[in-house]
């Protein structure tokens, strides 16, 4: 949607900048969104990024999939429409997060290109860093710390991603992760690393 549905609504502004706000705090924010397969390890390596930005001193939260969807999203199904909204909200939100001056990171399948491009595009300029964490269909099927890949196959769970949903590579993500080839640790010092050259973990 790209105008509010209500009309009499005014913005309001608020009495601290961003920048005020950077200096109070001694970090800028920033948006990691990792998206992949189910199974690929977005969850597990993004609250691992999050501990070791909160280990140096960083403030960081990890907003993820499964746990939004018991709570702001729990509406929301697995339909297209769905996920998309999914997506905005959790964009919105991350948004926020990241204004309040917070390392976001965030776990969502997000298997629309379009989508992940729409949160970028609310997002200031360098402060949205998309993580494609590439793990192989048969991996993550291998893996299958759920059992949902078994029940997607049996016909259980319909429109279920690289089975029977999309999931849309990203053209041009900042990181990419190859999970199935380097540990948890390996892959989470691939994003702080990319974190410190952006000059987000040392402060402003
Ligand atoms: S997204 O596509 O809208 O970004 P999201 O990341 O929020 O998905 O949720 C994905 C999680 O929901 C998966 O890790 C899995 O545990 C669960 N899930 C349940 N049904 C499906 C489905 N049909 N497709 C993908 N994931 C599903």
């Amino acid at each position: 949607m790209a105008q509010p549905k209500s009309k009499n609504i005014t913005w309001h502004h608020a009495n601290v900048t961003t920048a005020e706000r950077q200096d109070a705090t001694g970090q800028r924010g920033c948006v990691v969104w990792f998206t992949g397969l189910s199974g690929s390890g977005k969850s597990t390596v993004s609250r691992r990024v999050e501990q070791l930005l909160l280990e140096r001193g960083r403030t960081s939260y990890s907003l993820d999939g499964d746990n939004i969807r018991h709570g702001l999203n729990k509406d929301l199904g697995f339909s297209p429409e769905d996920r998309t909204e999914n997506i905005r909200r959790i964009g919105e939100v991350a948004k926020l997060f990241a204004d309040a001056t917070v390392i976001t990171t965030t776990a969502f399948i997000s298997p629309y290109r379009e989508d992940r491009d729409s949160v970028r595009s609310i997002m200031p300029p360098g402060t949205f860093v998309e993580v494609f964490v590439d793990a192989p269909l048969e991996v993550c099927e291998e893996r299958d710390p759920k059992g949902l890949y078994k029940k997607a196959r049996a016909g259980i769970i319909p429109e279920f991603t690289g089975i029977s949903a999309p999931y849309e590579e990203p053209e041009s993500p900042e990181i990419v992760l190859k999970t199935a080839d380097h540990d948890v640790d390996a892959c989470a010092n691939q994003v702080i690393a990319f974190l410190a050259a952006r000059g987000f973990v040392n402060g402003r």
